[in-house]
């Protein structure tokens, strides 16, 4: 039985948000709301049942791992003369400020073209992230050198064609839930509803 209305769906749409590791509570999550996050994930649509979403989790000790390798990745990745011995600490030092890192990983099945299997790795977070708004939480989604440095991607586990898409990290707000802001759909979308 379907019990989210459209308009209560439409306002968790847009109530969803992703807040800067800094504005997290470090507190631990429940693995069952993790599990959740990921079971809307694995209902993502995607191209002859590719199902490439592929996610290895982080939480409680299993970060001090996770921060020593994201601060060898980024001294393997950042231009010699760009090295800031700060940065490195930070990186190792991120890991501590979010209680939970979902690694997102892309799995080709190789019969369409990768970008399609991208967009549907795309959808499966975006299930996620809206799991975890509706659990009170906020789900970001990282990106930087970093976090898909290959060095990074092999410590997840993951080897081409398998790739490392970034981090989703996943807390409970410090601070009041923000508001969002987008442009009018409207300004975005051509109509042909109908002979000209
Ligand atoms: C695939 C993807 C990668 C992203 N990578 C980064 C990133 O590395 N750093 C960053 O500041 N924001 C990144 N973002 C944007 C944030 O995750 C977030 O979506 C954005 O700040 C908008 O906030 P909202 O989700 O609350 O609307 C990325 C978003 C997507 C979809």
């Amino acid at each position: 039985m379907l019990t989210c209305s459209t308009p209560e769906l439409l306002s968790l749409i847009a109530h969803r948000r992703s807040l800067k590791q800094s504005l997290l509570k470090p507190d631990p999550i429940p693995r069952e709301q993790i599990e959740q996050m990921l079971e809307a994930a694995n209902w993502a649509p995607n191209h002859g049942a590719s199902e490439p979403w592929r996610f290895a989790v982080y939480a409680e000790d299993s970060r001090k791992a996770l921060g020593e390798t994201f601060a060898r990745s980024y001294r393997l990745g950042v231009a010699k003369e760009k090295y800031n011995p700060q940065a490195e600490e930070e990186q190792r030092k991120r890991v501590w400020l979010a209680p939970v890192w979902i690694a997102i990983g892309m799995q080709p099945g190789g019969r369409h073209p990768e970008w399609e299997e991208v967009a549907a790795v795309g959808a499966a977070v975006y299930g996620a992230q809206l799991v975890a708004a509706s659990l009170g939480l906020s789900a970001f989604w990282a990106s930087g050198m970093p976090v898909t440095h290959p060095n990074t991607a092999r410590f997840v586990g993951w080897e081409p064609p398998t790739k490392l898409l970034g981090f989703v990290y996943v807390g409970r707000p410090a601070v009041p839930w923000p508001k969002g802001a987008r442009g009018d759909w409207r300004q975005k979308v051509v109509w042909h509803w109908g002979n000209p």
